[in-house]
């Protein structure tokens, strides 16, 4: 199984630095998913491996070998574009066996390979077909399936479902989960879909402008995110974000609600500014809870539903199981278990409570 090492890696056009000195070892045989928001460089660092963008600084090495300048083709490995990229005027057949016959390989392994990344895909009854009179999921099915021929030892995906439709998107996602285990090759995919990447990663690589926030399987960076920026992007509704102070007698004093502050807070200079941060899931609604709120609006989403709330001017969100039972205007109390809330300090860092 092949391990990419990138080190101190840099990546300008122009005067516009994308990747700022980033380090990164992707495992042999892991599904690492590069999560961030548009623009933060997760493309161009993809494109970088596979060698289609000079490098400005440091290296990468693929497997045992530097591959930082090396040509894109002598690599090992494949890639899936965003856009399928599929010859439009060849069958699926042909184009599964292109990068084979540009490779020069005989007839019978060709037809093998062909073969097995059909079956796999479940592009058989497709073969003869050309990508026109294909459905999108089966196109990107056929984009895979070109990547997956070549047997690479590395294989690149850049947002290869973001262009389908809900459903299928979770078809193929669960497919390319199944599609991992049977090959067991190492896999890099980027997306900005935060629930694609809770559900593939064995770890998730968390980016901003070109900056590595955070690397942790998919549990710890959803509960222990190092900073704001991390437990605001992962996660949907957005994690709630209470700003205050450290106040008198250990409390934090906010607008929204005042409350004793974890042990480990405690100690904390008077004054500094702290947030407070809860996931939607771990509010809870109704008589006997501390805070006061007023309803904005309801969600239905049918086997569960979002109430936003508007205390004290901060908006927060509660994901409640079941059909919705409160109505928009009304005052409702909330609460939490004080062992799921997250700390931050002013810069915005992590604070263990
Ligand atoms: N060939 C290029 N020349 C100049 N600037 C570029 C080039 N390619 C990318 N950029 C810039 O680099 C930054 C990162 O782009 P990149 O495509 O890597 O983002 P991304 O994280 O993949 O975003 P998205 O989620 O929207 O696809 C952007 O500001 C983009 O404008
Ligand atoms: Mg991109």
């Amino acid at each position: 199984m092949t391990r990419v090492h990138i080190q101190d890696l840099s990546i300008r056009f122009g005067n516009h630095e994308v990747i700022k000195g980033l380090d990164l070892d992707v495992h042999g045989g892991e599904f690492l998913v590069l999560l961030g928001p548009s623009g933060c460089g997760k493309s161009t660092l993809l494109h970088t491996i596979a060698g289609l963008n000079p490098v400005s600084g440091g290296s990468i090495h693929i497997g045992e070998r530097d591959a930082t300048h090396a040509e894109p083709s002598q690599r090992g490995v494949g890639m899936v574009f965003q856009s399928y990229a599929l010859y439009p005027t060849m069958t699926v057949k042909e184009n599964l066996a292109f990068p084979l016959k540009m490779a020069r390989m005989p007839k019978a392994e060709l037809e093998k390979r062909v073969a097995a990344a059909a079956e796999m895909l479940q592009l058989g009854p497709l073969l003869d077909r050309r990508p026109g009179q294909l459905s999108g999921g089966q196109r990107q099915r056929v984009a895979i399936g070109r990547a997956v021929v070549r047997e690479a030892k590395v294989l690149l995906l850049d947002e290869p479902l973001s262009n389908l439709d809900a459903k299928l998107r979770t078809d193929l996602r669960r497919e390319l989960k199944t599609l991992h285990g049977r090959l067991g090759n190492t896999m890099i995919y980027v997306t900005h879909d935060q629930v694609e990447a809770m559900t593939l990663a064995t770890r998730i690589v968390v980016m901003h402008q070109g900056v590595i926030q955070q690397i942790g399987t998919p549990a710890e960076v959803y509960e222990k995110p190092k900073n704001l920026r991390v437990a605001g992007f992962v996660g949907s509704p957005a994690i709630n974000r209470i700003e205050g102070r450290v106040g008198e007698g250990g409390l934090f004093v906010s607008p929204a609600l005042t409350l004793p502050l974890p042990t480990a807070l405690a100690s904390r200079p008077q004054g500094e500014a702290l947030t407070l941060a809860v996931r939607p899931e771990n509010l809870r609604l109704g008589a006997g809870q501390p805070f006061a709120a007023e309803i904005q609006l309801v969600e239905p989403l049918g086997n569960q539903h979002v109430v936003w709330m508007s205390s004290a001017g901060t908006t927060v969100s509660a994901v409640l199981p079941g059909q919705p039972a409160v109505e928009d205007g009304a005052r409702v109390a909330f609460g939490f278990d004080a062992a799921k809330a997250l700390w931050f300090d002013a810069d915005g860092e992590r604070i263990e409570a």
